[in-house]
């Protein structure tokens, strides 16, 4: 028997073919009915297939038979699919098992030339529960198509989490009710606006945000996929448009001449004043309300060094409270945070930094994005640990060592294989600590959703298979040949404007 020659990204943990029998598919195929996948399903696989896919009626067979049971021993994502001269069988115990099993059919029949599968049988479930992806949409602004269309690739490669990095210094991108000012003064920057220009975009009126009620579409277009959206909300450092609304959150003293990794300087909350925690109160209860993800990303990392090392309300502060220093009190302020948080019921994310000074409560997750060390060093405290290593995982960087390739190169080139080549656990004894992985894109440098692309593929496909696939069935030169040509054609299909290096 010879085996067919199917591209599936990410790998699925088993397939088994039958044989070399096909089954054709006809030209107008029909699914199952009545599920909440079935519509979408019809939508997405005649979109890929170039085929009217239809919702089948109940007196003749589905081409398609999607059905939900009790126990498939492969978890509420996990699938099974089979292909038989019936026709096509996906089961699942829940519908995010269906969708993905609807997914790794969508990239059966496309590139499909002859308009047949093999017969087969694919037993699949992911390596990790978070498979996430990040996206800043401070330093550039995307718009609700583009990430409409980002989560939707997302969910194409069964990545289950998109952390949306609404806030940071160069432009405040979610409306709250409980401060207009935060997006009426600051989804702006330019010569002429509150937040003077940064990046290429100069002097000119630069920005945007998105409604409540668009940030409320964008979370069913993302349930709907199975993608959870995680926002985030970046405090203390990293606050230009908070300070810039509201400059009496700033410390006290001379500050204006300490500066941010960013170059950014007043950028960061007072930890000494009450008002600033009260502040916080009431965009995280809004946020809470607003998002049902049981996640809230609080940020906390790159602090500026310098006004809280002189600001007397901050000295205050940790006399009070009997800090050692100033990491402690940097503890003491994500600490706090994560407490708000808590009160509406939901679990505080936050970058690496939230461990300095040992305060915060190991029931915070932490997202480890320096280096795997520092991943390692908070599993070892106790937290759960989401793997977001720059050096594996950051699609900002540049993914060449050629000086003319776009991107950052802080933590090196992150090549393709560089993004494929890693192991997310390298202690097994913290394994049951390693909620899973993720990518970033930060958008100093992507000046438009064509380079937006261009850097997220195609290392998001490899960052998918390393999320998904076991670890013992990975190999790059495999992926690569999965990916050329066939996977290259999807993303082009799926409206990818530009890929980079493979
Ligand atoms: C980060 O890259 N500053 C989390
Ligand atoms: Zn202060």
């Amino acid at each position: 028997m010879t085996t067919p020659a199917i591209s599936i990204i990410p790998l699925p943990r088993s397939i088994e073919f039958d044989g070399n029998s096909r089954f054709e598919l006809p030209c107008a195929p029909t699914i199952t009915g009545g599920l909440p996948v079935s519509a979408l399903a019809c939508k997405q696989l005649s979109k890929d297939t170039g085929r009217q896919w239809q919702i089948a009626d109940a007196s003749a067979p589905a081409t398609v038979l999607l059905t939900r049971i009790e126990e498939t021993g492969l978890g509420r994502e996990g699938y099974d699919l089979d292909v038989t001269d019936d026709g096509i069988t996906i089961r699942a115990s829940a519908d995010a098992g269906l969708f993905y099993g609807i997914q790794t059919l969508g990239q059966l029949c496309f590139p499909n030339e002859e308009g047949a599968l093999p017969h087969l049988r694919i037993k699949d479930s992911p390596r990790f529960t978070w498979r996430g992806m990040h996206l800043d949409v401070s330093r550039h602004f995307f718009n609700r198509e583009f990430v409409r269309r980002y989560i939707d690739l997302l969910a194409r490669h069964k990545l289950n989490v998109f952390h949306w990095h609404l806030t940071d210094d160069d432009g405040w991108r979610i409306e709250l009710d409980c401060f207009p000012d935060l997006t009426e003064r600051t989804a702006w920057r330019g010569k002429n606006e509150a937040l003077p220009p940064s990046y290429d975009t100069g002097d000119e009126r630069y920005g945007g945000y998105y409604s409540k009620r668009e940030i409320s579409d964008i979370i069913e277009y993302a349930a709907a996929r199975n993608v959870m959206i995680v926002p985030e909300i970046d405090v203390p450092g990293h606050c230009k448009p908070v300070t810039v609304c509201y400059p009496e959150l700033l410390c006290e003293g001379e500050i204006s001449s300490f500066k941010s990794v960013q170059d950014v300087s007043e950028n960061l909350l007072c930890a000494g004043r009450d008002e600033t925690f009260a502040f916080l109160a009431e965009v995280i209860k809004e946020v809470a309300a607003l998002f049902p993800s049981p996640y809230i990303h609080m940020g906390g990392d790159e602090r500026p060094e310098g006004p809280w090392e002189q600001c007397p309300l901050c000295a205050h502060r940790i006399e009070a409270e009997g800090l050692e220093n100033i990491d402690a009190l940097q503890g003491y302020f994500m600490e706090r945070v994560r407490t708000l948080v808590a009160d509406q019921g939901k679990t505080m994310v936050g970058w690496n930094e939230i461990t300095h000074g040992e305060k915060v409560d190991q029931s915070a997750i932490v997202t480890a994005w320096q280096d795997p060390e520092k991943g390692i060093e908070a599993a070892r405290a106790g937290y759960s640990v989401i793997m977001a290593p720059a050096q594996h995982t950051y699609f900002d960087l540049a993914q060449r060592d050629d000086p003319s390739e776009p991107g950052l190169r802080w933590a090196g080139v992150v090549t393709l294989a560089k993004a494929y080549e890693w192991e997310p656990i390298p202690d097994p004894e913290l394994a049951k600590r390693v909620l899973g992985i993720q990518g970033c894109l930060w958008s100093e440098t992507l000046v438009d959703e064509a380079r937006a692309d261009y850097m997220a593929f195609p290392r998001l496909c490899a960052l998918a298979e390393v999320a998904w696939t076991p670890a013992g069935r990975q190999s790059f030169l495999d992926f690569k040949e999965r990916l050329v040509p066939a996977h290259m054609s999807r993303l082009d299909l799926a409206g990818v404007i530009e890929h980079g290096s493979v």
